[in-house]
């Protein structure tokens, strides 16, 4: 079921679509879009966000932890808040949607309703995150953890590859990593992202939007091997200890432990060797594991698992291996409330509400722990994301809006 839009809707959706595609020219590198949390791109990006705010009449700031953030009054000022928002930092080499759908499309709900000067019962504040990814600094999440008043204080003195620490960063940007810790918010009555789907079950069911019911949970792992540097041509094999290709048996292992469970993901999306040379058995590696399953009692199970392996593989080629957790977030159930709402708002834009949950990690997982808070998502070509391919049709996109601002339009603060 896909209801026809309205030549009125096609065209908000073309002009977000157009929005996104000018959004991506705040990049960190020439001919692909990077923008990692508080880089130059990164900041670029905000004040373009907060100059498109001010058209719309919205007073727009960098907050505290370096998220945007922006407030659409009600009827009545000061009345309790439905928040709408995503981040609008990127993975290296990213799509143009993950993330920053949700954010322009949280700013277009509010610019057809100042279109038509419509006051809620509620405001509608605006957020663009800047920390989801987590690519940058070991952590990630902070500016959503900031306004649920989780800040984790210890990120701050995160050092970056080139030794930038989160504080330095911060405070380049034009946050203040002092406030950051005292942002949790009042008055927010729920939160809404809405997001690509970066899964396939939309477009396989030929739909265009989900609701989302869950996000799974996730551990990030960080792994340093030690062996022994030595000549690549002098060493006998049997004499070597050598860190790479026991973190490529380790590697194997993970990937043989997580194929043996359903719904358990993990990933090795980093590793790297040192010293790095063509002649050298390298010494050091470190690298990355990022573990999910929407049970968090089997994301326990197969991290003691792979812990043990590594162990193993680690004594049996003579190399040392330590594990530092990085990340640790339980399963999300998003808000029943929320759920039926959007559900509602969907079938109001005349399609089926399909629920599903999400794969991927959200923002919407820390504003839970602050107020009942849900997603929409939107189908995506292929299910492909965290790529230069990710893809949604206008139609999509426009239709993703509709059911936002009907959502926006219904949802009424208890
Ligand atoms: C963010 O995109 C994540 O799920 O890692
Ligand atoms: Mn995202
Ligand atoms: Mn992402």
């Amino acid at each position: 079921m896909n209801a026809p839009l309205a030549d009125a809707d096609l065209a908000a959706g073309r002009l977000l679509m157009a929005k996104l595609e000018a959004f991506a020219a705040f990049t960190d590198e020439p001919r692909r879009l990077t923008r990692l949390f508080l880089s130059q791109a990164h900041r670029r990006a905000a004040l373009a966000f907060i100059a498109w705010c001010g058209e719309a009449g919205l007073q727009a700031k960098i907050d505290a932890a370096g998220n945007v953030v922006a407030r659409y009054e009600g009827k009545r000022a000061g009345a309790p808040a439905l928040m709408l928002g995503s981040h609008i930092d990127t993975v290296r080499d990213a799509g143009l949607y993950d993330g920053n759908y949700g954010a322009l499309a949280a700013l277009a709900v509010v610019e057809a309703l100042s279109a038509r000067a419509e006051r809620l019962d509620h405001a509608i504040e605006i957020v663009a995150f800047g920390d989801e990814e987590g690519v940058r600094f070991r952590t990630t999440l902070t500016g959503s953890l900031a306004l649920a008043g989780n800040y984790p204080e210890d990120a701050l003195d995160q050092r970056d590859a080139s030794g930038v620490s989160m504080r330095e960063a911060l405070i380049e940007f034009g946050g203040d990593p002092e406030h950051a810790l005292l942002l949790r918010r009042k008055g927010v009555a729920a939160f809404v992202e809405a997001h690509i789907e970066q899964g396939p079950r939309l477009e396989a069911e030929g739909l265009p939007l989900g609701v989302v019911t869950a996000i799974n949970g996730a551990t990030r792992l960080e792994v340093g091997v030690d062996g022994v540097a030595g000549h690549a041509g002098a060493t006998p094999m049997s004499l070597r200890r050598d860190a790479l290709t026991a973190a490529a048996e380790m590697t194997l292992a993970i990937e043989e432990r997580a194929r043996r469970e359903p719904d358990l993901v993990a990933t090795v999306g980093r590793l790297e060797a040192w010293p790095g040379a063509t002649n050298v058995i390298p010494g050091h590696v470190q690298f990355s594991i990022d573990i999910r399953a929407p049970a968090d009692a089997n994301r326990a199970r197969a991290i003691a698992d792979i812990e043990a392996r590594i162990s193993a593989i680690a004594t049996a080629r003579r190399v040392s291996a330590s594990l530092v957790k990085t990340h640790e977030a339980n399963a999300f159930a998003c808000d029943p409330g929320i759920i039926a709402g959007l559900a509602k708002a969907v079938e109001a834009v005349g399609v089926s509400s399909r629920l599903l949950p999400s794969g991927a990690g959200h923002d919407t997982m820390a504003m839970g722990k602050l107020c009942p808070a849900g997603m929409l998502f939107v189908r995506c070509k292929g299910g492909v994301s965290h790529n230069p391919l990710e893809s949604i049709t206008v139609e999509d996109c426009a239709i993703g809006l509709k059911a936002l601002i009907r959502f926006a339009r219904d949802f009424r603060a208890s």
